[in-house]
């Protein structure tokens, strides 16, 4: 496996990614971790993330001790320039910021060979930094430089340390996955034994060890990431498990029936069907803030859990559909190692009261792995590829205020733009549901005047998002044939009484995110 030490760099868990798509198994740690966990984490080899600090601010060093480890390690961005400052070399301010793309002159070396795609020694990278490696360290070769970045990759092969300004993580590195494959299997000799059944095999007998007998409560959202966790655990525990299914009144059309459908009466998984939604619209009444409905629904979340937990006797367990990602952006807001953007409900914040463990089978696990996981324990494929839907639901996607009455407008629009995306093919004859990475409506609480019939209607507006992004850090909007568009805009302005208005959002993200709120 392969350690990768965080300097808060925003693309760090891209690094994970990278390495997991090599079939290594990576773990995201802080850049401090104690050399004697680092130790006894043995890591085939260590990854140096970037990040935004200097190597002259002594708040922001890793212990230099891992450069004595004899293990393979790759400094990225800032991660190089502290190997070359702790080793002695010279690291520079950078006059300006160089931001985007290079090309990388490379000579023979040890970490780039094999990597190249038409041009021998050459790369073409995505730079991000302002101070550089202007001296090396005793013993480090210069192996790859552009015109403004003399030192772009640094190497000391005997000793298997290398360096790249450039970040290899990111896909505008066209190289970058090559190489970072080339530091983990060649040169850390990571074996690349993280395979999708292996991993049940793995999952499956910590789940068993982790609880013995216990009892497990999984609050079940209908989303890819709930579901798949109640599948693994159902595998692992069987009846052991009891779902908690909460309707919270901002659920998508008919999830309830699909949920209960395919849980309870085909994989023969417990569900209770709770219909909580009048205590959600209470207590949610005359709530604009975004923040503050998404504590709301997040607690009320804990609070129904806790109140069927505490009708089962031997319920220890709290399980949770949680996934890398949404460790790592928490974790962010309290390390200060990146910023956190928003707080997802389901990771932390549980009050102290609760007198159920944490049993969080997916917290390692990227999207795209959460669905080979779900397709190989046996849930419909159609169901796994679901666009993924936030824990708050349609909550975070009614602008302000939550009402019953939005909820319900907003909840028929959503379908009907839904069902026009999965029926409509592209030229290859792909759908548009699946040429997106997530679609959905969001409701706007305005009124705008309209013309029906021969009658003037003054009445609310629904916005159409549809996104394309492989890891949902970053996404463009979706370029939807207009239509496409067209036709979903008639449909939910003849179909739903109260909406007169559909507009497209055109944002990409950043600067805006997918969901509204
Ligand atoms: P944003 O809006 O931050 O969304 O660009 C990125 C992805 O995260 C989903 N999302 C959530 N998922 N609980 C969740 O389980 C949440 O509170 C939450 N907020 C956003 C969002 O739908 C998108 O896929």
């Amino acid at each position: 496996k392969i350690l990768i030490l965080d300097f808060g760099s925003q693309v760090t868990q891209l690094i994970a990614r990278r390495v997991r798509e090599a079939h290594v198994y990576s773990e995201l740690h802080p850049y401090d971790m104690p050399i004697a966990d680092i130790k006894a984490f043995a890591p085939k080899g260590i990854i140096l993330s970037g990040g935004p600090n200097s190597v002259y601010d002594s708040d922001y060093q890793a212990d230099p001790a891992i450069l004595d480890l004899g293990v393979p390690i790759l400094g990225i961005c800032y991660g190089m320039q502290w190997m070359a400052h702790t080793l002695g070399g010279t690291v520079s301010p950078g006059d300006q910021r160089e931001f985007g793309y290079a090309r990388v002159e490379t000579e023979d070396s040890t970490l780039t060979q094999e990597i190249y795609d038409d041009a021998p020694n050459q790369l073409d990278v995505w730079m991000s930094h302002g101070d550089k490696v202007t001296g090396l360290p005793e013993g480090f070769r210069r192996v790859g430089h552009t015109p403004s970045c003399p030192i772009a990759i640094m190497e000391h092969a005997d000793k298997h340390l290398y360096g790249v300004q450039f970040h290899p993580e990111v896909t505008h590195t066209k190289q970058g996955s090559a190489l970072i494959h080339r530091f983990v299997l060649d040169i850390a000799a990571a074996k690349p034994s993280w395979t999708m059944p292996n991993y049940i095999d793995e999952a499956v007998a910590k789940i068993r060890q982790q609880v013995g007998s216990d009892e497990v409560i999984l609050g079940l959202s209908g989303g890819v990431d709930s579901s798949v966790a109640a599948a693994l655990i159902h595998r692992a525990i069987g009846n052991q498990l009891t779902c908690v299914f909460v309707d919270h009144g901002l659920l998508r059309y008919k999830e309830a029936e699909m949920v209960m459908d395919m849980f309870a009466r085909n994989l023969g998984v417990n569900v209770i069907h709770v219909d909580a939604s009048g205590e959600f619209m209470r207590k949610l009444a005359g709530v604009t803030d975004p923040e503050q409905k998404r504590k709301i629904i997040g607690a009320e979340f804990v609070e129904v859990f806790q109140q069927e937990a505490g009708k089962r006797q031997n319920a220890r367990w709290l399980a949770q559909g949680t996934i890398y990602p949404d460790v790592i952006e928490s974790a962010g807001a309290k390390t200060n190692k990146a910023h956190a953007i928003k707080s997802h409900h389901n990771v932390g914040g549980l009050p102290e009261t609760l007198n159920l463990s944490l049993l969080e089978p997916l917290r390692d696990l990227f999207k795209d792995e959460v669905r080979q996981l779900g397709v190989a324990l046996g849930l419909p494929r159609e169901m796994v590829y679901r666009h993924p839907f936030p824990g708050p639901g349609l909550g975070v996607r009614i602008l302000g205020e939550v009402k019953r009455e939005y909820a319900d407008l907003l909840r028929r629009a959503d379908h009907i733009f839904i069902e026009e995306l999965r029926n409509t093919v592209d030229a290859e004859g792909v759908s548009w549901y699946d040429n997106t990475s997530q679609a959905f409506a969001v409701f706007l609480p305005v009124k705008s005047v309209g013309v029906m019939g021969d009658g003037r209607t003054y009445e609310y507006v629904v916005a159409l998002r549809a996104v394309v992004t492989s890891d949902f850090m970053t996404a463009h909007w979706a370029e939807l044939p207009y239509s496409l568009l067209g036709r979903v805009s008639n449909r939910i302005i003849n179909e739903v009484r109260g909406i007169n208005r559909v507009v497209y959002d055109v944002s990409g993200k950043p600067p805006a995110t997918i969901e509204w709120e």
